[in-house]
């Protein structure tokens, strides 16, 4: 199973849904995939999908509802676990519901893919969040100062991460995004002492398509499957998943859901 966050240095760049329509094109393809909102923001991942959440993560930290309760079904490969914010999940410190909170989650290994949609910036739990996965997409947009933020948290992933990948978005054309995606590489090559292997996983253009779903609360790789748009997120599916098979069913607790809260919670 892999745990990827998503993540931006600046707010506001498509980081909640590229995390949503990237999930659901994954589920498509067959992955068995969880989409965790680890943000809450102006936008978070239940008004993007449309779902209304009645209880969330932190409820059962405390031990008032059961794990399987606070799941959406969006559809057959595809749940949404609603969050709560990073900062608040974070600050949760007893052990023993902890503890219990894991071993609720333990059955929870049917799944190939955990989509974490976190905040922007480097605030102190993104670190926790980035450290409890397995990959890292920093998410940006072409507008100058979002390119010094993203590469900000490039600088601090690097720290924690070998491997970081970049999803270009709000682009006018993949030159465009390519040529900013090198220029931000040369400059980490460049600067980071440490060797920092920064990967181009793809992107997406500036669509109308995109604004106009999200105003409507819809997905726009469900309502325009063959857009520009939905292609360009297909693309980033094809790229994640090379050298990755469905079959791997063979999942063991190392690979469950509790695997990961075990990282955020235990650092273990
Ligand atoms: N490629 C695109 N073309 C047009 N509009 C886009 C595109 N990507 C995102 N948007 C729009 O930008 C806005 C912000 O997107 P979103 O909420 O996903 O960003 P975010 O990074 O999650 O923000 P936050 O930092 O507040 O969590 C939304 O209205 C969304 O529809
Ligand atoms: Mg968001």
């Amino acid at each position: 199973m892999r745990f990827i966050t998503i993540t931006s240095g600046k707010g506001g760049v498509g980081k909640s849904t590229i995390s949503a329509n990237l999930a659901f094109t994954l589920s498509q393809y067959g992955y068995k995939v969880a989409l965790f909102d680890a943000d809450i923001g102006l936008a978070n991942l239940d008004i993007i999908l449309n779902v209304q959440p009645k209880k969330n993560i932190l409820d059962v930290l405390k031990g008032e509802c059961k794990f399987e309760e606070i799941l959406i079904n969006i559809n057959k490969n595809l749940v949404l676990i609603p969050g709560e914010s990073g900062e608040e999940i974070l600050s949760f410190k007893d052990e023993e519901l902890i503890k219990r909170f894991l071993d609720g989650t333990k059955n929870f290994n049917d799944f190939d893919f955990l989509i974490i949609d976190t905040g922007a910036g480097i605030g102190g739990y993104v670190r926790n969040f980035i450290d409890a996965s397995t990959d890292t997409i920093v998410v940006t947009v072409p507008d100058p100062s979002a390119i010094m933020d993203a590469y900000a948290m490039i600088k601090y992933s690097s720290k924690l991460k070998d491997k970081i990948f970049m999803i270009l978005n709000e682009v006018k054309n993949q030159k465009e995004a390519v040529a900013i995606f090198n220029k931000i590489k040369s400059v980490a090559q460049k600067h980071l002492n440490n060797k920092v292997n920064l990967e181009f996983l793809g992107y997406i253009e500036k669509s109308s398509l995109i604004s106009e779903t999200s105003k409507n609360r819809e997905l726009f790789v469900k309502k325009e499957p063959m857009s520009k748009s939905s292609l360009q997120v297909v693309q980033i599916v094809k790229k994640l998943t090379s050298n990755q098979t469905k079959d791997g069913k063979k999942i063991d607790e190392e690979n469950s859901i509790s695997t990961f809260f075990k990282r955020l919670f235990l650092n273990f």
